[in-house]
Order: C-alpha cells, then structure tokens, then sequence
C-alpha cells in the first residue's frame, strides 16, 4: 500500500511571515513543503527563488522542499537549489534543452529528480527517462497562479501516469498540482496520486493571523 503525502504550497501562504507558517502547517501534520518557483517568463507570475529556500532551511525547517520550478531556461536555477537545501527538484520538459541532462544534473546533486507536465502536455516526455525520475507531477491548473479550478480531464491523466510507474516497477511518486480541495482529494487519491498539492485549500482557510487554520482542513485530507 502506498503512503500519501501533503505537500501545502507556500505561494498561499503569508510571505510577511513565512517561516512561522511553514512551522504551523508542518506542525499540523503536513508532509512535505512545496515551492513555487516563477521566473515571469515561462509563466506570467514571479515569485521566490533559492535564496527563499535557503532562509528556510537556516530557519530550521527539516522536511522535504520540493521546489517546483515554472522557470526558463531551467540548468543554472538546478545548481542554486541543490546549494539551498531543497529535497525535490522538479521542472516542466518544455522549458529546458536537454531534458536528460537536466534531470542527470538533479541527482548528480544528491536531489530527488521530476518532470512536470501542464494539463496539454503529453505524457509521451517520460518514454526514455523513466529511470532518471523520482516523481512524475501533473498540473491540473495551467501553472503561474494558486486558487483556480481542478481541471477534471486530469483524472484521466493521473491513471496513465499511474499505469506507467506501474509498469515501470519503479519507485516514483506521483504528485498533483492545483485546485485539490478537501472535496476532491479522495477521488484525485482514486485515480492514482499519492502526493498532494494544495495552496489556497490550505492557507487561505481562514484569516492568515490564526496558526491553527490548517490543522482541520489537513485532518480532512
Ligand atoms: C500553480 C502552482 C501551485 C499552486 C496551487 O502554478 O504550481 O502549486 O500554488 O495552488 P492551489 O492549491 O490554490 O490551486
Ligand atoms: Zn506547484
């Protein structure tokens, strides 16, 4: 049987204060941080970058970072996160030249290794790489901003992924990506993820100042 992770994405969380948030959500039961990376150019946002990630490790925080990275072109941003601490190392194919190098360069680094695909992005990228990856991670929101809707074909996605890792043999967690609520985690869960994103589900549960907003939504996942 597969154990499950939740993985909050800080993007919802209040940067004014973000090591006291991350050591609230981990301490309601959260499993992994999850860190959005956006350059402004792959996608129409920006956000926070390795220094980010660094700060929260001399902060204290000692779970897994999974930085996810919305960022073109990807190689030299993979080197500054291994240096920052971060656990995951993951990146959309579109955005980088070389993508076996790119996921060599992750786990040359002591890093855990992924792809990410957006909601119109074939899974066909994993055909020669599937050994080269530690988690496969499908965007059910096109990428560059929390708090938008589940894309519903995504279901279908998430169980040929599924199928692949399967057939695969290999040890690769499968992760989703926007718009997971607590009233749609258990299908999600169905349709094979195992590793769950969720920002404004999490964060924006109620008003930023109260420290114990996350612990029932994560009880309820
Ligand atoms: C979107 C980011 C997500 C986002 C998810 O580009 O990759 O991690 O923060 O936010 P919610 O859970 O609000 O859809
Ligand atoms: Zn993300």
């Amino acid at each position: 049987s597969r154990d499950f992770l939740i993985a909050p994405s800080i993007l919802s969380a209040d940067f004014a204060r973000l090591g006291e948030e991350v050591d609230n959500v981990l301490a309601a039961g959260a499993d992994i941080v999850h860190f959005d990376v956006m350059d402004n150019h792959y996608v129409p946002n920006l956000t926070i970058g390795p220094m980010v990630c660094e700060a929260l490790r001399k902060h204290g925080v000692t779970a897994p970072i999974d930085a996810h990275l919305m960022v073109k072109p990807v190689d030299r941003l993979i080197g500054d996160f291994i240096d920052a601490g971060a656990s995951y190392i993951t990146f959309h194919p579109e955005a980088s030249d070389h993508i076996d190098r790119s996921l060599s360069l992750i786990r040359d680094g002591g890093c855990q290794s992924g792809l990410v695909f957006n909601p119109a992005t074939p899974l066909a990228y994993l055909d020669y790489v599937m050994d080269k990856v530690d988690m496969i991670l499908l965007m059910s929101v096109n990428p560059g901003f929390g708090g938008q809707a589940f894309i519903p074909g995504t279901l279908d996605k998430l169980r040929e992924a599924r199928r692949r890792i399967d057939a695969s043999g290999r040890d690769i967690r499968l992760e989703i990506d926007g718009g997971v609520k607590v009233d749609n985690i258990a299908e999600i869960a169905r349709a094979g993820a195992d590793t769950f994103v969720a920002g404004s589900a999490i964060f924006k549960a109620a008003e930023a100042s109260d420290p114990h907003r996350y612990d029932s939504v994560l009880r309820a996942m």
